[in-house]
């Protein structure tokens, strides 16, 4: 019986091309074993970027997946086409325009690019504490220096040339600063009767999404839509979105190189059908189909 491997990419299946290499080499050999989703942040053309990239990189190219979970868990490709019974249960009570509008109030929450957000996704970059609330970016909007320089200090102007740099902010005060923020902000959502969730990754990315629509939700439904067990399912990943994942009753992996919100959240909410690896990237997927024996 096939069992279904679903990860999250960027520093989980890829960041460390040695290990993604490795992996899929041991992966392609047994491809007909297992249901393959990835399930990412990035947008369907960023995801295509990607395997451009990697393919150009190695000349190897990323496996195909069976089935392609984008924007965080807004969308569902399968074999190239968006899943309209998953777009229709996200239209449901999501006041997109209402929540951007409201939203637009919150200085400290500077929009992702254009490319990034979607019918079902709204996405923003927090700003650092050491920057607000004093003196927020409203208040340096004439200012293009300190703009700058807020976007340089977190690693915006790198992401947007498409390469990643994950922030580590230095002190544990500054990861206190940002739970208090997301706190606040799911509970001016919730004051003002506008249902969403906040997802926080990666100590910047601040993604609201409809309550439905998530990649744990998404990775529910494709194991209702494919049959398999959660026990024959294993989710990968290492930041704050894949939070949701991690909630579903399935076998998990937290890579050795998990982000610190991932981290805070699994030891307050151990599982034994959760395991810390070792290893970091996709190195720590193949310790984890072995420590849970799916092939
Ligand atoms: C990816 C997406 C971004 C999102 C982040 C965290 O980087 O491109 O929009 O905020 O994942 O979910
Ligand atoms: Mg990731």
């Amino acid at each position: 019986m096939k069992f279904l491997l679903v990860t999250d990419l960027d520093n989980t299946l890829v960041g460390d091309r040695r290990a993604t290499l490795t992996l899929n080499q041991r992966l392609v050999a047994r491809r007909d074993h297992f249901y393959l989703v990835y399930a990412t942040g990035r947008s369907l053309s960023s995801f295509q970027q990607l395997q451009q990239e990697f393919a150009a990189a190695t000349g190897t190219q990323l496996l195909e997946p069976d089935y392609l979970v984008t924007g965080v868990g807004t969308e569902i490709y399968h074999q190239g086409q968006l899943d309209q019974d998953w777009a229709a249960r996200l239209d449901q009570n999501w006041q997109r325009q209402a929540i951007a509008l409201f939203l637009e109030s919150f200085p400290v929450l500077i929009p992702q690019p254009e490319a990034e957000q979607n019918p079902w996704k709204i996405s923003y970059y927090l700003q650092p504490p050491e920057i607000s609330p004093n003196n927020s970016l409203s208040n340096s909007g004439d200012n293009p220096d300190l703009v700058s320089s807020i976007l340089v200090r977190t690693g915006k102007f790198l992401r947007a040339e498409g390469r990643r740099s994950p922030q580590k902010l230095p002190n544990q005060s500054g990861d206190y600063y940002n739970s208090q923020v997301i706190d606040h902000l799911r509970s001016q959502l919730t004051a003002a009767g506008l249902a969403a969730q906040v997802i926080f990754s990666s100590n910047e990315d601040v993604d609201i999404l409809p309550c439905q629509g998530d990649k744990g939700q998404a990775v529910a439904y494709l194991m209702q839509k494919l049959k398999i067990l959660p026990q024959f399912t294993l989710v990968c990943g290492d930041s704050g979105n894949d939070i949701s994942m991690f909630q579903q009753q399935t076998l998990g992996v937290i890579v050795g190189n998990a982000q610190p919100e991932l981290l805070d959240w699994h030891n307050a909410h151990p599982h034994n059908h959760r395991y810390l690896a070792r290893s970091t990237h996709a190195d720590a997927i193949w310790e984890a189909i072995s420590h849970f024996q799916l092939l």
